[in-house]
């Protein structure tokens, strides 16, 4: 019988893989962990946090909407979340609930597993949200040469480029400047919800992708969004947000266990659930 709590806290976080994907991994290593969903609405957060922290429950993630507000409820927060200026992973030690960040580990571990250097590139992210600001933050630190962002509400998307040009070069890109960048570039990445249901606009009205770029959204469900399709259709080379969850949680699992996530065969599982990456 598991008798060390894991989590996750969202609102909602009924839709969330890592139950399925961290229940396979400790099941699957013999370990004595559950890890169980929990759906707490923004005025609990304080008092949910409080309760994880009594019952001792060896660490959870956080999701949407939680992630930046979680880190006034913690008792400290590395140097990567201060960074990264949100917190998905949080490691009870000894009583103490500390927070990180593996989302832009995660990120970078599925560049290198696409065979994708980011260093010395060109970079179109898509949105200014708080993945964007791990992508982005990231992204930076590996070297890459410039960042451009493009984002729906001008004011959200100076902010975020002001916020990410502490890391190295990044800049807002508008109307024809945001197609040019973004047929430019090695690499282009979407960070919006936008996609995730098929009545979905495209994140940005007309883009224009080409043969020998990257393009990344970060949402795997469905295996592909009308973006990553017309990417497909223009010849670029493809890839959803899936290795991206697994890597993430690979890293949290790590933390809280100290044992090697089962990555492949949690690919796989994610894979089958899905539809068969259809
Ligand atoms: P997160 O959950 O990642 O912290 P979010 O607040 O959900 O962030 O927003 C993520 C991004 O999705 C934002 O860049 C947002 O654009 P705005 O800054 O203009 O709000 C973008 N987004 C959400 N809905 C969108 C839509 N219908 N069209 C274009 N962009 C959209």
């Amino acid at each position: 019988m598991p008798d060390r709590v894991l989590g996750i806290i969202g609102h909602p976080v009924g839709h969330s893989l890592s139950p399925l994907m961290h229940n396979f991994a400790t099941k699957e290593l013999g370990l004595p962990f559950a890890y169980v969903a929990f759906d707490v609405a923004p005025a609990d957060l304080k008092a949910a946090v409080r309760g994880l922290r009594a019952l001792g429950v060896a660490g959870f993630n956080v999701t949407v909407p939680h992630k930046v507000a979680v880190m006034k409820c913690l008792d400290e927060t590395d140097a990567t979340a201060q960074c990264i200026g949100a917190v998905n992973t949080v490691v009870n030690k000894n009583g103490k609930l500390c927070g990180t960040n593996t989302d832009g580990a995660g990120f970078m571990r599925s560049l290198e597993k696409a065979k994708f250097n980011p260093a010395g590139k060109s970079v179109v992210i898509i949105g200014a949200g708080g993945s964007t600001r791990a992508i982005g933050v990231s992204l930076l630190r590996a070297g890459v040469k410039r960042l451009t962002l493009v984002n729906r509400t001008r004011c959200r998307g100076l902010e975020m480029a002001r916020i990410l040009a502490r890391h190295g070069d990044a800049v807002l890109a508008e109307g024809a400047d945001a197609t040019e960048s973004m047929e430019a570039a090695a690499l282009v990445v979407q960070t919006t919800s936008l996609g995730m249901k098929r009545s979905d606009p495209l994140p940005v009205a007309a883009p224009r992708f080409r043969k020998g770029q990257l393009v990344y959204d970060i949402i795997y469900a469905p295996a592909e969004t009308k973006f990553l399709a017309v990417a497909r259709k223009a010849g670029a080379k493809t890839m959803n947000g899936l290795a991206m969850l697994v890597y993430q949680g690979s890293e949290s699992f790590r933390l809280w266990t100290g044992k090697k996530f089962p990555e492949e065969k949690a690919l796989k599982l994610l894979i089958n659930h899905l539809g068969g990456g259809k």
